[in-house]
C-alpha cells in the first residue's frame, strides 16, 4: 500500500508536471494532440495579408450572393402561413398572371400529374399500374377550399402517402403550381350563369 501511495503521488506529479499549468498564461494547450488541425494554411479573417493585390486577406463576396438563410425567412412567400402564426394565408402572396399560370400547368403536369392526373382527379398513370391505390381528387369540395397556403404546405411537405416536393420544386414554382391548380378547380365548378346569355341555349340541359 505505501508502494502503491508513492507511485500515485508520483505519477499525479507527472501528469501535473506535463500536462498541467506551465506557468505562463497562453492560449495553446501544453500537449497537441493533433497538431495538423492547430496550424492550417489558411488566412485569419480581417487580417493584412501580402497574398492578395488589396492586401486583404478575407475576400469580397461575389456579386449577387444570397445569404443562405435568406430563403427560410419567416414570411409568407416562404412558409404559406401569416407571420408568426402557424394559421395558412387565404390567398397567395405571390401575384398570379398569365407567365405564372403557364409555368405552373408546366410544372403541374410534370410534378403531379403522374399521381393526380392532367386533370387533378386523381386518376394519373401511378394509379393506372397498380402503383398507387387511392390518390386524393384534388377537385374533393375539402381540397377546393383549403386555403391556398395550406396547398403551398402540402406541396412543400408533402401529406400521408404523398412525398415532400419541397426539396425538388423551388418556392415560386410551388406558388406557380398552386395557382394552376386553383385554375383546374375552378373549371369544374362553372355554372350556367358563367355562360353569355346568347349562348346558353346552345347548351343541353
Ligand atoms: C407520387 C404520387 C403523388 C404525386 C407526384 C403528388 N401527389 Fe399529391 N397526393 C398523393 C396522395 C397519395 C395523396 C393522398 C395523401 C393521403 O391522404 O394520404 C395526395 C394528396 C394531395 C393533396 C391533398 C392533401 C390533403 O390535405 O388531403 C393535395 C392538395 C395534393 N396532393 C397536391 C399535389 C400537388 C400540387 C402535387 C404536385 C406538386 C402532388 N400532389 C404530387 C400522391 C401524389
Amino acid at each position: 500500500m505505501r508502494y502503491f501511495l508513492l507511485i500515485f503521488a508520483l505519477c499525479t506529479v507527472m501528469v501535473v508536471a506535463i500536462a498541467g499549468k506551465r506557468g505562463s498564461i497562453s492560449r495553446k494547450p501544453p500537449i497537441e494532440v493533433f497538431p495538423d488541425m492547430d496550424r492550417q494554411p489558411k488566412l485569419r479573417p480581417q487580417t493584412p495579408n501580402n497574398f492578395f493585390a488589396d492586401g486583404k486577406s478575407s475576400r469580397l463576396q461575389v456579386a449577387g450572393t444570397v445569404a443562405r438563410d435568406d430563403r427560410y425567412e419567416d414570411a409568407p412567400v416562404n412558409t404559406g402561413k401569416v407571420v408568426g402564426k402557424t394559421n395558412f394565408v387565404d390567398v397567395m402572396p405571390v401575384a398570379v398572371t398569365s407567365q405564372l399560370l403557364a409555368r405552373g400547368q408546366q410544372r403541374f403536369n410534370i410534378n403531379c400529374s403522374p399521381c393526380h392526373g392532367a386533370q387533378g382527379d386523381g386518376n394519373g398513370i401511378t394509379k393506372k399500374i397498380g402503383a398507387m391505390a387511392v390518390v386524393a381528387n384534388l377537385h374533393d369540395k375539402r381540397i377546393v377550399t383549403m386555403a391556398d397556403g395550406e396547398i403551398f404546405s402540402t406541396i412543400t411537405y408533402g401529406k400521408g402517402l404523398m412525398g415532400a416536393y419541397g426539396p425538388n420544386v423551388t418556392v415560386e414554382d410551388r406558388w406557380a403550381i398552386t395557382a394552376y391548380l386553383r385554375a383546374l378547380q375552378l373549371s369544374r365548378l362553372g355554372t350556367i350563369d358563367d355562360v353569355p346569355e346568347q349562348l346558353r341555349a346552345t347548351f343541353k340541359k
